[in-house]
């Protein structure tokens, strides 16, 4: 009997270490296959984080070797991720060979629990039909009005009180103005997207357990793309642990918030509201495809705003020389006794859209988007992609490549788009902030009308200056480039 348990103990014993074994031979190779134990240069500063020894944020010392590299195109092994800043290989990537290039399966796996089958998830049928209705809808010139009601709305009630409140304090007048522009675009999005005011920049700055589970639930997906081995992430989910656990509950969160917003909707009928989500449900029933759009739509026109209008009051505290500009460019085209200008008055001035596209050059809120190649491809550039690995572009890197720019490309200088004094848009591809091709963003022109409303009520009523003038610019890893600590600013007013 002894001799027959220990022989089962050897047995169990022996069919352990064989299967450990076995676990560690496929992991190695896989991780083999993977490159993920590749020990070149710039590998080994990715995995050791060395690369932080001189650069201040990840996208610097990206730009620094696509600088360096003569195609302008890098490639991390570890990642499997061709990293380019050429022109010609963006047009390639989102133009010529867009077939080519979807989304793909890792990365919809990577958002695909926050993001569900939304337009910025999927590829093919259900890419196209949600690009169609959404791109109607945004085109129309009746949601133009009504998105430029919200915001001018939102700017009059709340942003401009709320800077006046700060602006009276004597002493302690500063304000992070990052987490302002957050607040002021989650109402203005979700205002726009579903006709529902959460309130959000109101002056005791309330939580908000939407925006908070959204914030948390956009971070955690975003990490799950920085691990070098997706695995890690996967196997914390199916034991549902750590990050993956409450990337899960902020999920739920997020979903019970969005159903109760579509059921309202659907009781208090939708057919004539002007917002975008009753516009959607008069052509989809699905609730979860309604929910999957509504969050797709915040993830969009949130952050981006918020992490635009913050770099754009960056730089022009940094450069009172284009805050004077903007101001006497306003003074043609305001009356003194107007508050807020008009859409038409806005279309008129070159100078200030030249400012907001100038701050967008340096500091893209979308700093870099990836695509998984479908098949075996070359790009223009001669770069060899392999079927099934990531390709990206880096609109951030582009925006500083004298090769694109010329030398003073590290300068923030409104005039070089403009031609005696008339905007002159450049290529796309070599100003990929809002993408280009096929899937370019649907929210630009509202973004920059948008923009360029709140740049210039702000500018015309306030001085402002920025409490640590010296500090680099220091990011947070994310979908959006949020700044690290805010951006802490003093008001008063003019
Ligand atoms: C400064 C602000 C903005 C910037 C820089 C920006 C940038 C971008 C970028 C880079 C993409 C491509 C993302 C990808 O495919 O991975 C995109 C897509 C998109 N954007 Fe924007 N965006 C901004 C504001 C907005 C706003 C306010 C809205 C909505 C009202 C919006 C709606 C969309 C939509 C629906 C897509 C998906 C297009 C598609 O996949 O066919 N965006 N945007």
């Amino acid at each position: 009997m002894e001799s027959l348990l220990q022989t089962r103990a050897c047995f169990v014993f022996f069919s352990l270490v064989l299967t450990l074994y076995l676990f560690i031979f496929f992991l190695l190779l896989h991780l083999r296959r993977k490159k993920v134990l590749c020990n070149c240069e710039i590998c080994y500063a990715y995995l050791s984080s060395s690369w932080s020894k001189d650069f201040n944020n990840l996208c610097d010392w990206y730009t620094h070797l696509l600088q360096k590299s003569p195609s302008q195109t890098i490639r991390i092994h570890v990642l499997d991720n061709t990293i380019t800043a050429n022109p010609e290989n963006v047009q390639h990537i989102l133009k010529s060979r867009f077939e080519n290039y979807p989304k793909g399966k890792p990365f919809s796996m990577i958002v695909g629990d926050l993001l569900g089958k939304g337009i910025f998830n999927v590829d093919g049928e259900l890419w196209h039909f949600q690009r169609k209705v959404a791109s109607s809808e945004l085109a129309s010139f009746s949601i133009r009005t009504y998105a430029f009601e919200i915001v001018t709305n939102e700017i009059k009630s709340r942003l401009l009180p709320f800077l006046s409140s700060i602006a009276v304090k004597d002493s302690s007048n500063v304000v992070d103005l990052q987490e302002v522009f957050r607040r002021f675009s989650f109402d203005n999005i979700c205002k726009f997207s579903f006709g529902l005011d959460p309130c959000y920049l109101e002056s005791s700055l309330p939580i908000s357990v939407f925006a908070n589970s959204f914030d948390l639930a956009s971070k955690l997906s975003a990490e799950r793309a920085m691990v070098a081995l997706p695995l890690v992430w996967k196997i914390k989910r199916l034991l549902n642990v750590g990050t993956e656990k409450k990337l899960k509950q902020a999920i739920k969160t997020l979903n019970i918030l969005a159903m109760e917003v579509i059921m309202r909707k659907r009781k208090l009928g939708f057919s004539t509201q002007k917002d975008l989500l009753s516009r959607f449900m008069t052509c989809i029933n699905d609730d979860n495809h309604l929910r999957d759009i509504v969050i797709s739509f915040i993830l969009a026109g949130r952050d981006t705003m918020a992490s635009a209008l913050t770099t754009f009051f960056l730089l022009v505290a940094h450069h009172p020389q284009v805050m004077l500009k903007i101001r006497d460019e306003s003074e043609k085209f305001i009356p003194p006794n107007q508050d807020l200008a008009s859409y038409n008055q806005i279309r008129e001035m070159h100078y200030l859209h030249a400012a907001v596209y100038e701050s967008m050059r340096l500091y893209p809120p979308v700093q870099f988007d990836s695509k998984f190649a479908l098949n075996d491809d070359v790009l223009a550039d001669g770069m060899f992609v392999k079927k099934g690995t990531r390709v990206t572009y880096h609109p951030y890197a582009m925006g500083r490549m004298e090769k694109i720019w010329g030398q003073n490309c590290m300068e923030f200088r409104p005039e070089r788009w403009l031609n005696c004094g008339t905007f002159c848009p450049q290529c796309p591809y070599k100003y990929p902030v809002f993408q280009a091709g096929s899937r370019v963003c649907l929210g630009k022109e509202l973004a920059l009308v948008e923009m360029k409303m709140v740049a210039l009520s702000v500018l015309r009523k306030f001085d402002f200056e920025l409490v640590s003038p010296g500090a680099a610019p220091q990011f947070d890893p994310g979908l959006t480039a949020m700044l690290r600590g805010g951006l802490q600013v003093g008001f008063k007013n003019r």
